[in-house]
């Protein structure tokens, strides 16, 4: 890892800028007692105070961006909602969380639930709605839990139910336990599982904006977006803008995993550097140094070493060739293997694909089987090109996301470790993996009917 010296000497203290973490290693941090204790529901009587329509300027103005993902300006898609159309509104928050790396919604509703709560009472207020809804992994039984208290402890204290806080506004907030598939985290999927139906994405148009649950106007939005409006509103646009930059303004949960010292949550304003991160966090486990990491998650193209130095915001992150995605940044050292890497990502994207469409159905099948080849020594050269064009055959081709998502690690890995996996191939194995890497001395051409299983 080439990280410059003077990194290493950044105090914490500088980088960080906890706001939804600020307290989660207080005692009991999740009660509504500890939250009031820390300005809890201040920024839900100040948008009380403010017309619906003020506060979907205020937060569009404060230039908040979803943090699902795609970084979608969160004022802008409550202002996409109807008004005056007779019909009831519905909040959606999308707790589903399954992305390989994603790790950065569950933590914040086991340790700091109120902040969710007093987000979505705010944004209920602006779309003019009475009912929302929180769509949960349901696996995450401990959090389910936590939420249905903090539901119950904000109807309790008037948070939640009716006319909350004399404003007049009635609001029921439903937890719903999914029942763990990545592809209900897909806005539109989510939506049909909501609903009861099996979780398959929706054509759009019309938008959930327009037809969303129960074909009335909705807004999904991810769990760290609802939880950042509280502080915007409580303490202001301008504190929120003063950190970031002007396109990716704010502060932002990122979450390091995987060879690092010290893995965890690190709170900070947008455009801070994995460099910056490592260095704050005692850099990489001792003795090795980074291969090849994340930004946001396994569906964003993975970068190397050669890019510490680039912010973590919407703008550099595209420009250096990925996606900051859900700033999961799972970094990988030299004893990875990533062609084994991709093999395991790639294996989840097809257990996970839904089936609707044909692109990603039949394409990361077909890519499974040529990586696992590839990862057991029977791969030939031709296969690397046949990897990239069945990538390009489900990239953009195919019905939702997660085909774009099952291609990056494909298309990126190959920009990068090329040689890698051409050494896959000539040494009939892993070179990771010596024990493996001497299996296929057999004829290359053959070795596909060679009676060695793929995982021998
Ligand atoms: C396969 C797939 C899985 C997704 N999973 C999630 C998820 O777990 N949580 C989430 O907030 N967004 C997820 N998204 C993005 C959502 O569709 C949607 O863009 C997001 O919830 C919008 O919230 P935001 O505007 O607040 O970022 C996923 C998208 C795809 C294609
Ligand atoms: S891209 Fe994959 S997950 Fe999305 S609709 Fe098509 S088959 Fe389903």
């Amino acid at each position: 890892m080439t990280v410059a010296p003077e990194i290493f000497e950044t105090s914490p203290e500088k980088l960080l800028a906890p706001v939804l973490s600020a307290f989660w290693d207080e005692p009991r941090s999740w009660t509504l007692e500890t939250y009031l204790r820390h300005e809890g529901y201040e920024g839900a009587r100040k948008a009380l105070a403010m017309t619906p329509d003020d506060v979907i300027a205020y937060v569009k103005d404060s230039g908040l961006r979803g943090r699902g993902g795609a970084g979608f300006p969160t004022g802008m898609k409550w202002q996409f909602i109807p008004q005056g159309d007779d019909k009831p509104h519905y909040l959606v928050v999308n707790a589903d969380e399954s992305e390989p790396g994603t790790c950065k919604d569950i933590p914040l509703l086991f340790a700091n639930p109120h902040s969710l709560i007093e987000g979505m009472l705010i944004a209920c207020w602006a779309i003019r709605s009475s009912r929302a809804f929180i769509y949960l992994r349901g696996e995450t039984v401990p959090v389910l839990r936590r939420l249905h208290e903090a539901v119950r402890e904000a109807y309790a204290a008037g948070y939640l139910g009716r006319n909350i806080l004399g404003s007049g506004l009635d609001l029921d907030i439903t937890v719903h336990a999914g029942a763990g598939a990545y592809i209900c985290g897909e806005e539109t999927a989510l939506l049909d599982s909501l609903e009861g139906r099996r979780g398959q994405p929706r054509l759009r148009p019309p938008f959930p904006a327009v037809a969303g649950l129960y074909a009335c106007p909705t807004v999904v939005n991810n769990v760290e977006s609802i939880a950042s409006v509280p502080a915007i509103l409580n303490k202001g646009k301008e504190w929120f803008r003063s950190m970031g930059s002007e396109k990716s303004p704010g502060f932002t949960l990122y979450s390091l995993s995987g060879h690092v010292a010290n893995p965890g949550q690190y709170e900070a304003p947008l455009g801070i550097t994995l460099g910056q991160l490592l260095g704050m966090s005692g850099g990489m486990r001792p003795g090795h140094r980074l291969k090849f990491w994340t930004p946001g998650g396994s569906s964003t193209p993975l970068l190397t070493d050669e890019h510490l130095d680039v912010p973590l915001d919407y703008e550099a992150v595209g420009a250096a060739g990925s996606m900051l995605g859900t700033k999961a940044l799972q970094c990988f050292d030299e004893t990875t293997c990533v062609v084994r890497a991709v093999t395991r990502w790639t294996e989840f994207y097809a257990h996970e694909s839904c089936g609707k469409c044909t692109p990603c159905r039949e394409g990361t099948y077909w890519l499974v089987q040529l990586l696992r080849d590839i990862e057991a020594g029977k791969g030939r050269m031709s296969d690397l090109d046949k990897l990239a064009d069945i990538a390009d055959n489900i990239n953009g081709k195919s019905f939702c996301a997660l085909g774009d998502g099952a291609a990056s690690p494909i298309f990126s890995s190959l920009k990068y470790f090329r040689a890698e996996y051409e050494q896959h191939v000539k040494g009939r194995g892993c070179p990771f993996d010596p024990a493996r890497s001497t299996v296929w001395a057999d004829d290359p051409d053959n070795h596909r009917h060679s009676p060695v299983g793929v995982n021998a």
